[in-house]
């Protein structure tokens, strides 16, 4: 079956806008290390992780969600009018069947005549909504309307468990529009899924289960599978000038070394083996800063990579990147994106690495307090800004806004 051209595709989609959000409190991997009698160059070398984001019993994924999405509109990049579509990419929803969308649809000021649903595929349900919105912009149903799409989790695992050093938590809201300012999305990516038992989190557990070996293999399995398929899609007989032809090559990022392991089956596979200690050195751990010191999140995790590229990458108008996202379970896709005319002012607004100055160090007993409260306690100084979690009322949670950041009420 003949495969369309990119030309066919009337006008460009992707992402107009990009916003990040991380918890204010993190905890040094050395500290917890040494708390539990782990080297720290096993974290530091091994995984390739420094700190890891904390959330506060005040935040979960309707708020790191909302702080992340409400910045595009404080900041006039988008009018709430405009939003046709509000999806949210999370494996770590707060109820079974109300989802988050709904809570960020109110907190957001949304207009009504809006489609908002949530997307679960483990990591994969950030870029799941990012391509499914981008199909809605390019039909007839969005009216020429835009999509807002957030990818938010927080990544727990049991306390004293080898995958403990792993957790995290983070956002991306990405506005998804017809002629982006940020990075035009290529609708032709590769796919790949296979029904398997890596990392799973039953109905009634909050931490997550993990074969962590062998999900390892199965990312690595999915990215072969995805970059075939991409392949195809462009009609490639031959792979090998894939590793020249981008600026950066972004991959899902459970902790860095996944992606440096990531990097090096991709050049296996394009035939390029040879090269891939140097070519990972440009496009691929430059971009790795947010990983190290947020941790994993999950849905988030490739596009607080795309965040700190676009915040700190400098001039990158007309560049291409890659992009591979994994999701547990699994999906993998592997797909494109070319950076816009004037993409630095829309990159300048994200400060990634404010976001990452601007937090406090827990010790590791503050660590252990924040993982052992109920929802909605406040066992600290509480929130200083932004969205929080006010209390759990039969079973309802409810919300409010602490300081005065900006336009958007709650
Ligand atoms: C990632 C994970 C599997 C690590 O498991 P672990 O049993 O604690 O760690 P390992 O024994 O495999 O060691 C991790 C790395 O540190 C290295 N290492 C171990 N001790 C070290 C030391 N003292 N100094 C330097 N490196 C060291 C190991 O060689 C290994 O590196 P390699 O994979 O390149 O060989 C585990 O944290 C996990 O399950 N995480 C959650 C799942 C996940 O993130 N999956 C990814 C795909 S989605």
């Amino acid at each position: 079956m003949s495969r369309p051209e990119a030309k066919a595709f009337p006008f460009p989609v992707g992402i107009d806008a990009l916003s990040a959000h991380v918890p204010d409190t993190f905890l040094s991997l050395d500290d917890l290390a040494e708390a539990r009698g782990v080297p720290p160059e096993k974290i530091s070398v091994g995984l390739g992780s420094f700190e890891m984001a904390v959330t506060p019993p005040w935040e979960d994924t309707v708020t790191i969600a909302a702080n992340a999405a409400e910045k595009p509109l404080r900041l006039g990049q988008v009018d709430p009018g405009e939003i046709g579509l509000l999806v949210v990419g999370t494996e770590t929803a707060v109820d079974h069947a109300k989802p988050v969308a709904t809570f960020l649809h109110e907190l957001l000021g949304l207009p009504s005549a809006c489609r908002t649903f949530e997307v679960k595929h483990a990591c994969y349900g950030g870029t799941a909504g990012v391509t499914l919105a981008a199909d809605w912009v390019r039909s007839p149903s969005s009216r020429g309307r835009k999509a807002l799409v957030v990818a938010a989790d927080i990544a727990r695992y049991d306390l004293g468990s080898s995958a403990e050093f792993t957790q995290g938590a983070g956002a991306a809201a990405m506005v998804i529009s017809r002629d982006p300012r940020l990075l035009e999305i290529d609708p032709r990516g590769g796919t790949f899924t296979r029904n398997v038992y890596d990392f799973w989190r039953p109905l009634d557990r909050r931490e997550a289960l993990v074969d962590g070996k062998f999900s390892i293999d199965c990312y690595l399995d999915a990215l072969s599978g995805a970059t075939a398929d991409f392949a195809a899609a462009h009609d490639l007989a031959d792979t090998s000038s894939l590793l020249d032809r981008f600026e950066a090559m972004l991959y899902h990022t459970p902790f860095p070394k996944m992606a440096m392991k990531a990097h090096q089956r991709f050049a296996e596979a394009t035939g390029r083996a040879a090269d891939a200690a140097d070519t990972a050195r440009r496009l691929v751990e430059p971009w790795l800063a947010m990983s190290r010191r947020v941790g994993n999140s999950y849905t988030a995790s490739l596009y607080l990579g795309l965040a700190w590229l676009a915040s700190t990458g400098g001039r990158l108008d007309g560049r291409e990147i890659s992009l591979f996202s994994y999701g547990s379970g699994c999906c993998a896709e592997f797909f494109t994106g070319r950076f816009a005319p004037g993409s630095q002012e829309i990159g300048r607004t994200i400060d990634a690495a404010g976001l990452l100055a601007r937090r406090s160090r827990l010790s590791v007993e503050e660590y252990e307090r924040f993982s052992r409260a109920k929802p909605g306690e406040s066992p600290g100084a509480g929130p200083s800004s932004g969205f929080f979690l006010a209390r759990l009322k039969d079973d309802r949670r409810l919300y409010e806004r602490a300081g005065a950041t900006g336009a958007v009420a709650a």
